[in-house]
């Protein structure tokens, strides 16, 4: 069985990192994981990886007082150098609190046009966009939200759609309540939607202008 190496990117909790190890574990996903990465000095992923047995790699952005996008460069180039040893096929997101420049996403893109780089969202995208969307979510008053996975490209959570799984939040009280829903969707979403993604087992084509995946 050939495991697909990738290198996951994540700022915090690492309750997804979880789920994808234990999956790793219990044979329901191919893959070899190489290392985390995070910005974050004290991200519990981190601590959570190395208990595993895989490496955590802290890689914090520059204070320097220079722009943002120049900063955000630097970081990526920074990123991009331990990748080199590490050589993963696909980087996952599994929390990374980073906009990312075109330097790194342009450095996944592969033959089929796409680049080899995973997010997990928590919303309906294209519904919630960018942070807390499950605070989004609750706060407009939607009454169904959910998971996606998707491919990454420069528009903040807008690359083409792989998987995604609706639950009602109709009867919650609070964003935690979402949250705690959303979570038990994405730990069991992700490592099934990995397993076909990252083999590439899926089609890419055009749709009026957009592309889309679908599994094959
Ligand atoms: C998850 O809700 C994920 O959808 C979002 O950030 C959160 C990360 O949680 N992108 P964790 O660090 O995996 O526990």
């Amino acid at each position: 069985m050939s495991m697909v190496p990738i290198v996951i990117l994540a700022s915090g909790r690492g309750s997804n990192f979880e789920a994808i190890a234990d999956a790793i574990q219990s044979k329901k996903l191919d893959v070899e994981i190489r290392a985390v990465i995070s910005d974050q000095p004290g991200a519990a992923v981190l601590t959570k990886a190395r208990v595993r047995g895989i490496p955590g790699i802290c890689i914090p952005m520059s204070k320097e007082p220079i722009s943002l996008e120049k900063r955000r460069l630097a970081h990526e180039e920074l990123i991009l150098s331990q990748l080199k040893s590490l050589n993963p096929k696909f980087l996952v997101l599994a929390g990374y609190m980073r906009i990312l420049t075109s330097r790194l996403i342009e450095a996944f893109r592969c033959d089929r046009g796409y680049s080899r780089m995973v997010n997990i969202h928590p919303s309906l995208l294209p519904a919630f966009p960018g942070v807390h969307a499950y605070s989004q979510a609750f706060n407009y008053g939607v009454k169904v939200t959910g998971v996606t996975i998707h491919l990454v490209e420069l528009d903040l959570d807008s690359g083409p759609i792989c998987a995604q799984e609706a639950f009602s939040i109709a009867d919650c009280t609070s964003s935690a309540e979402v949250e705690g829903r959303g979570l038990k969707v994405e730990h069991r979403l992700v490592p099934e939607a990995l397993q076909w993604i990252l083999k590439e087992e899926f089609k890419f084509e055009r749709r009026e202008g957009r592309f889309n995946v679908c599994q094959s």
